[in-house]
């Protein structure tokens, strides 16, 4: 049996840096970010000159996985040309994983989708998805000796609906089609990059990863099982469905379909590759779970706190005649207002497993904070207490019989958490952005480290 996979995760744009460097091209975010003069990751993590220091460190923690992804507009040119340089990085990095024995677990699009594609109308225009499946391709060829779990997607709901409902990221519209839309031609792209994989017969595997928000009601009555499955659509099913099933949720569409959506461009040829072109595994970033209750009134109101302070910049979700969203004012939140419940993680992990009967990744968890980096080792026993409870919770799970494969925890280092910048802090070891990019690892490093062993010994009984 293959040894459980105990890692970290990032994404390119949040730690690379080197933003033009060895001819790669702007990606939407660099773009959005330099137009409006916001917080952007021209540097970052500085990962692309340091990631031998960051996958040495990684191993060292005891760490036997580390979850990347690709940046497209450093691999591709305009015309679809592979740009040699870029293929050189990332072979250099995996390459690296492999020395310090860490398994690779590659996504292919992490949100950074090169800037003349999102001129081109982006994900609302199909050209996109066909783009994405020659991307893919060439990823597939040239890095198929090194890596064996593939990702076709990071979230695809996080970044349609914020791009495109919520409108907290480029291109920050606020349009119920386009958002169905984009997200349709998302799940299709992933379909078309799956079937090259399998008509490649590149090895391992190829999976999704999902932005996982386990639904629980506020009461048993059927009204709020009705709202629980509009959440549960609006927040899951049109993404673990379709990969795992190749079909979307029929009811949601009727409920689109009734609210007087154009879903025509859904045509049968797509949903009929869309069927047969499904994953061999769903990985789960789990933050936290949604408790609702049915719609009382008012406007469709989406907000995200991206201001960093508890009730401030307070988050609501309410999606007019489906579902709303309740603050349960007995769990903890962060300053953010996301809410601790490690109890939803071995929930979720069961009802996706006896649902979809597929191996599961967790492929984030973990908490933002901000911390005074300039000590000598950030005592962090907030994300101790948190990675302990939500590890134990995913334990249960899968001795109660989930497929559960790895964890990843969010993440390998301090990074640019988009909209929240970087003094949104993850990691497991503390990066000064001010002062020379220092790496310095927290306590919760050293504890993962212990985590793992121990974890080790019992698998090895
Ligand atoms: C999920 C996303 O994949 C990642 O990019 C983000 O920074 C983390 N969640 C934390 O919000």
């Amino acid at each position: 049996m293959e040894k459980f996979l105990w890692g970290s995760a990032t994404a390119s744009y949040q730690c690379e840096g080197a933003w033009l460097q060895d001819g790669k091209l702007e990606s939407m975010w660099d773009h959005y970010l330099h137009e409006k003069q916001l917080e952007n990751g021209d540097v970052a993590s500085d990962f692309y000159h340091h990631y031998e220091e960051d996958l040495k460190m990684a191993s060292e923690g005891g760490q036997n996985s580390f979850r990347l992804s690709l940046s497209w507009p450093r691999i591709l040119d305009e015309k679809g040309n592979v740009n040699q340089r870029g293929i050189d990085f990332y072979r250099r990095v995996l390459t690296c994983c492999h020395t310090y024995g860490l398994k690779p677990n590659v996504t292919l699009y992490h949100w950074d989708l090169p800037q003349y594609l999102q001129a081109q109308g982006g994900w609302l225009n199909e050209a996109t998805c066909d783009a994405y499946a020659h991307y893919a391709k060439v990823c597939f060829e040239a890095f198929g000796d090194l890596v064996d779990l593939w990702v076709t997607f990071n979230e695809p709901r996080w970044f349609i609906f914020n791009g495109y409902l919520i409108g907290n990221y480029p291109p920050e519209h606020h349009d119920v089609d386009e958002t169905i839309k984009g997200a349709f031609h998302v799940m299709y792209a992933s379909s078309l990059a799956i079937r090259l994989f399998r008509e490649g017969g590149y090895p391992g595997q190829i999976g999704i990863v999902h932005s996982f928000t386990p639904i629980n009601g506020v009461d048993d009555t059927i009204a709020t099982r009705i709202a629980m499955r509009y959440a549960d659509n609006y927040c899951n099913n049109w993404v673990l469905d379709t990969a795992a099933w190749g079909e979307m949720p029929i009811d949601m569409l009727g409920k689109l379909a009734s609210e007087g959506h154009d879903l025509s461009f859904m045509t049968p040829a797509k949903l009929a590759l869309m069927k047969a072109n499904t994953v061999d595994f769903l990985g789960l970033n789990y933050y936290a779970r949604a408790l609702v209750k049915p719609y009382t009134s008012g406007e469709t109101t989406l907000i995200v706190n991206n201001a960093g302070k508890a009730g401030k910049g307070t988050s609501k979700t309410i999606l007019k005649n489906w579902f709303e969203q309740v603050n349960d004012p007995h769990t903890k939140k962060t300053e953010w207002d996301t809410e601790i419940y490690p109890q939803g993680l071995y929930e979720g992990i069961l009802m996706v497993w006896h649902k979809y009967h597929l191996p599961i990744y967790i492929t984030e968890n973990g908490v933002g904070m901000y911390e005074d980096v300039s000590v000598p080792c950030v005592e962090d026993d907030y994300r101790i207490d948190f990675m302990q409870e939500h590890i134990e919770a995913m334990l249960r799970a899968k001795d109660e019989g989930a497929d559960v494969r790895g964890y990843y925890a969010w993440s390998t280092f301090d990074l640019y958490s988009w909209k929240n910048g970087c003094e949104k802090r993850y990691g497991l070891v503390a990066i000064d952005f001010k002062n020379g990019l220092v790496r310095k690892p927290k306590a919760s490093y050293a504890w993962y480290r212990q985590m793992i062993e121990n974890n080790r010994k019992k698998e090895c009984k």
